[in-house]
């Protein structure tokens, strides 16, 4: 993944350089680094860990200096410590690097074998050392960069200082997102708008395979045959502010807690308060007449997929295939012409995700994202756009945009059971009432956080923590699951709990607590004797239904927590709520890092 930020400009570049990097952080911090031209001549500062780390070696350590680059790093090649964070640099150039190259090895030994000497392990510095030979043999920077361009395979976004070019900074992409941000007289290159967003709301995005030369005033695109091309110049909305965690003590905390705000909002755009209808925005092909539809995400957003999945298929009657997008871009999957495939997204540029609506498109589908970020990837290469409204997500554990995507889905899957014919009058306004409500019961979940709260005691010792549930619950269950690993690294497993006898049963024992997700819905009476094969193997089951399932077990439960009773067609949309909160929780009074997990990131745009 990783974030890179760079600026040509008038004042001194590195407290924008790390301001910028402060809103990229969600794209790594293992490592993170700046280097500038003091005197024409290449300095850097490096630090491992989180930016405040880099920060405290700034103050230690001034850089002055009006251009520079800089990185935050999630790493991939290499372990994270200052050696191999970023920028690397050699006489001639300073480097950061997004993405993977994959002949690193190779070019390595080349380059080696030329004599140029490596300082750290990663993929990267390759290219800083290919550049430099290249400059070495007499090449111009612009040539040197175009040249080591065609000889790197994989994946990337590169942002390169020049010694001695006080006035050139280069960026290229293939595969990784980046921007040209424009200013009066300054010049800006980011991983996204939003980290360019202090600095200015002009941006450019860089295509597949272009680079690009940026000087003080003005900056020549090339496609990746070297040619100079244009780029629209847009006008972004997104704010300058960075974004704070308002009287919470996580981000997290706070986004679970804006869910009925957000949900809200982003039912607002689907729904017409007048007619009580779903009213989607003008798609442009026929929902009615898609002979399937492919869904395709990662990680939460694919669990999405997973629920959405449940509804098309029994409220619209229309089949649904859905896959992770890291298995399904190499399946080479026969797709029917005219199918719609529906590509789920928080950060929009998941690099596998996008990689898979390439080819779906290849494969003559209608595709439609589901974005949380307006400018990213997915939303511009799409052909049709559905957004969720969950505004910025930062905590790397996505809460507020799972619940934001699952509204959506649901929106349109009743806008495409009534395009369909599958559903009566009756029925539409029954699901779509029931979708209306979602805000305000929402907000009855959150009074239960206190009691959560409680419970995670109870759990916070577990070494294994089972999640089953069936229909929808299946998917709550296993994004309970990942919500747990992620962040209080717990090792906990969802379940379709009709599958448990056939495996993990034999897991359980009276330290294994299994958290039961069972809204009163058709497949209430087969979870409930689900859990009780569970009960009669002594494991301790935590239970979540509504006030009707609860009265229905009795006292059974080691701990029950009520949910309001909706239609069970929303159910996954509020039962969402209680395992982000128990999550959370645990996390917290296991001490660890809740909004900035070990080992992970929030957007991932590598393979
Ligand atoms: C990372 C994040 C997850 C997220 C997944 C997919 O793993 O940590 O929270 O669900 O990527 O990201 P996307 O932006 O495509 O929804």
């Amino acid at each position: 993944m990783c974030g890179i930020v760079g600026v040509i400009g008038k004042g001194p570049a590195v407290p924008r350089l790390v301001d910028g990097l402060k809103r990229l952080e969600y794209r790594g911090y293992d490592s993170s680094g700046v280097a500038t031209l003091v005197a024409d001549r290449i300095q850097r500062r490096r630090a491992e860990g989180k930016i405040v780390n880099l920060e405290a070696r700034l103050s230690q350590e001034p850089l002055d200096g009006t251009i520079g680059i800089a990185h935050t790093r999630w790493a991939t090649h290499g372990v994270p410590n200052e050696r191999n964070a970023h920028p690397h640099a050699t006489g001639k150039v300073a480097l950061v690097h997004n993405g993977i190259i994959e002949n690193y090895r190779q070019l390595r030994d080349e380059l080696t074998r030329a004599g140029h000497k490596f300082e750290s392990e990663t993929d990267s510095e390759v290219m800083a050392q290919l550049i430099t030979h290249l400059l070495d043999q007499g090449l111009s920077p612009e040539d040197a960069t175009a040249k080591a361009l065609k000889r790197v395979e994989g994946a990337f976004a590169l942002g390169i200082l020049f010694d001695g070019h006080p006035d050139l900074l280069i960026g290229a992409r293939r595969g990784s997102p980046l921007a040209v941000g424009w200013g009066q007289g300054e010049m800006f290159l980011g991983s996204d708008a939003m980290a360019l967003a202090p600095m200015t709301d002009k941006i450019s995005y860089l295509e597949e395979g272009d680079w690009v030369v940026l000087r003080r005033d003005n900056a020549v695109f090339h496609d990746e045959t070297d040619k100079v091309v244009s780029r629209e110049v847009r006008l972004t909305a997104l704010s300058g502010a960075l974004i704070g965690k308002g009287n919470h003590r996580h981000f997290m905390l706070k986004e679970i807690y804006e869910q009925p705000a957000v949900i809200g909002d982003t039912l607002n755009t689907m729904f017409n308060p007048a007619t009580r209808e779903i009213a989607l925005p003008q798609l442009p092909f026929d929902i009615a007449k898609v002979p399937k539809i492919t869904i395709i995400a990662c990680g939460t957003s694919y669990y999405s997929a997973l629920v959405a999945k449940y509804w098309f298929e029994r409220v619209a009657r229309v089949a649904v295939e859905i896959d992770i997008a890291s298995e399904f871009r190499y399946r080479e999957a026969p797709m029917p012409e005219g199918g719609l495939a529906i590509f789920i997204s928080q950060s929009g540029e998941t690099s596998d995700t996008l990689a898979a609506l390439r080819y779906a498109k290849a494969q003559k589908q209608h595709v439609l994202a589901v974005v949380n970020v307006p400018e990213s990837a997915m939303a511009r290469e799409a052909h049709a756009v559905l957004h969720t409204h969950a505004g910025p997500e930062i905590g790397v554990a996505s809460t507020k945009a799972f619940t934001c995507q699952l509204t959506v889905l649901a929106c349109l899957a009743i806008a495409t059971a009534r395009a369909r014919g599958a559903i009566d009058a009756a029925t539409e306004a029954k699901l779509s009432a029931a979708i209306a409500e979602v805000p305000s019961r929402a907000n009855e979940v959150m009074g239960h956080d206190g009691a959560i709260q409680q419970l995670a005691q109870k759990v916070m010792e577990a070494r294994d923590i089972l999640f089953i549930g069936r229909g929808t619950g299946f998917a709550i269950a296993m994004e309970g699951a990942l919500k747990l690993k992620e962040i209080s690294y717990i090792h906990a497993e969802g379940y379709a709990a009709g599958e448990l006898k056939h495996g993990p049963i034999a897991l359980i024992d009276e330290t294994v607590p299994v958290i039961v997700i069972a809204p009163s819905d058709h497949l209430f009476e087969k979870t409930y004797s689900n859990m009780q094969e569970v009960m009669a193997r002594g494991g301790r089951v935590i239970f979540l239904s509504d006030k009707e399932g609860i009265a229905r077990i009795g006292d059974e439960a080691e701990a029950t927590i009520e949910i309001p009773s909706v239609d069970p067609f929303v159910a996954p949309i509020l039962y969402a709520i209680p395992v982000q909160l128990l999550a959370y929780h645990v996390a917290v009074l296991k001490g660890t890092d809740v909004d900035q997990p070990r080992n992970l990131a929030k957007s991932v745009t590598v393979e």
